[in-house]
């Protein structure tokens, strides 16, 4: 008797502005079999990036449009969700994208869209997280990922890892720490949502406080 077949990998698209280790972290993870995701495209706004390098490198479809080729906000933002959709994404997944996408742009993306951000949210939206934090003196500091809704890293949050914060940190130490958990948290998120132990449609409130637990311990 033949092994029941194991279910269709999630298709999943990532948008990225930097230089990719949360790509590079979800597709190893992917390759390696320990992630039931097939990464099938990546999207940019800097042709240069390091995310675009990996995709690249390693056989991605990828595609990077420069936002100065686009009257406006909601006309680059346009062409993005349509670049995305004609790859048929299930999810998509922001890491590291650094523009803002506009609330007609969400509304526009033939999937759920998650982002990862480098702070316990909802403190610190937006830049200089690992900075703001300690200049406020916090005793702790991680990431979020959350659904990507029209507010600014305001959507509802999936799940958030904790670290401590040294009493000689840093911001380059303390943002090296945070992205060395961002990583698995990232990795564990996306498996939880192919797995559907994460359900991403708007009724259910699906926060994964085990994964504080098990990533806390850092
Ligand atoms: C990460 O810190 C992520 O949380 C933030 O941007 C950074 C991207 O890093 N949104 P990388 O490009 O994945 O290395």
């Amino acid at each position: 008797m033949s092994a029941p077949a194991s279910p269709e990998p999630l298709r999943v698209a990532v948008f990225a502005s930097g230089r990719g280790s949360n790509l590079q972290a979800l597709h190893q993870a992917a390759r390696r079999g320990e992630l039931p995701v097939h990464i099938i495209g990546v999207f940019s706004d800097k042709a240069g990036s390091g995310a675009i390098a990996y995709a690249k490198t390693h056989g991605l479809t990828h595609s990077a449009l420069d936002p100065k080729n686009f009257l406006d906000r909601d006309a680059f933002d346009a062409a993005l969700m349509q670049a995305a959709a004609a790859v048929h994404p299930q999810l998509i997944v922001c890491a590291g994208f650094m523009r803002i996408i506009s609330e007609a742009g969400i509304q526009h993306a033939p999937c759920p869209m998650i982002n990862i951000h480098p702070s316990l949210l909802p403190k610190y939206p937006g830049l200089r997280t690992h900075a703001r934090a300690l200049e406020a003196g916090d005793a702790e500091h991680g990431a979020s990922v959350h659904r990507v809704e029209p507010v600014l890293d305001g959507g509802r949050i999936l799940s958030q890892a904790k670290i401590a914060v040294l009493p000689d940190d840093s911001v380059d130490a303390l943002a090296e720490r945070v992205l060395r958990i961002e990583h698995p948290l990232l990795i564990a998120t996306v498996r939880a949502i192919a797995e559907g132990r994460i359900a991403m449609n708007e009724a259910a409130d699906t926060r994964v406080s085990w994964l504080n637990h098990r990533l806390e311990l850092e």
